[in-house]
């Protein structure tokens, strides 16, 4: 069980806001290393944010509304940083279906949003492999014709300061001036 307590979760669940900053005593273990490939088709690790603020949001491309909301404020929210905040920070959407979301899938979707999004898939181990880290929970669930499937999968937003530590989740659904403040703090931290 970890610490979103998944097991009985519907699909797109946002995690509860976390304190913050977390105490140290009682520190979770959320993110660490990772190799995927970005939506341009370049090799995209951990190290390629060091020093960076990172939003990290995991999805897929074919969710109906859940996926390409969250991604639709976090455009708004990035629209409105001004350009010295936003260079500080690294928003990643990380697929949860690797099979249907190829590099080429995941471009053509990323055009729709702000351009500092970055988009990463690669192989199912590597996928699994970040998503066990960053405590997300995914499963695939076929349609009930049982010829196609969809994907469940917890949708918080998670918030790393520069040091790729964890900080707190992001509920894009709150007032955006919070939001924004949020993030400023964390940026300046
Ligand atoms: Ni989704």
């Amino acid at each position: 069980m970890g610490f979103l307590g998944y097991e009985t979760i519907p699909s797109h669940r946002t995690p509860a806001s976390s304190p913050e900053p977390v105490q140290t005593s009682n520190k979770f273990t959320v993110g660490g290393p990772f190799s995927l490939i970005d939506h341009r088709g370049q090799a995209f690790t951990d190290r390629d944010l060091e020093g960076k603020v990172r939003l990290v949001f995991f999805g897929f491309t074919s969710c109906p509304d859940v996926c390409p909301t969250a991604l639709t404020l976090m455009t708004e929210l990035l629209d409105e940083l001004d350009p010295a905040d936003l260079d500080q920070i690294r928003p990643l959407f990380v697929t949860v279906d690797p099979e249907r979301d190829t590099v080429e899938v995941m471009k053509d979707y990323m055009s729709a949003f702000h351009p500092s999004i970055i988009g990463l898939t690669g192989s199912l181990a590597a996928v699994d492999a970040m998503t066990k880290a960053y405590k997300v929970y995914y499963a695939k669930q076929p349609t009930e014709d049982g010829k196609d499937y969809t994907m469940n999968h917890s949708s918080g937003v998670y918030l790393f300061d520069r040091q790729g530590e964890f900080r707190s989740t992001l509920d894009l659904h709150e007032d955006p001036a919070v939001v924004r403040a949020k993030l400023k703090r964390i940026v300046e931290g």
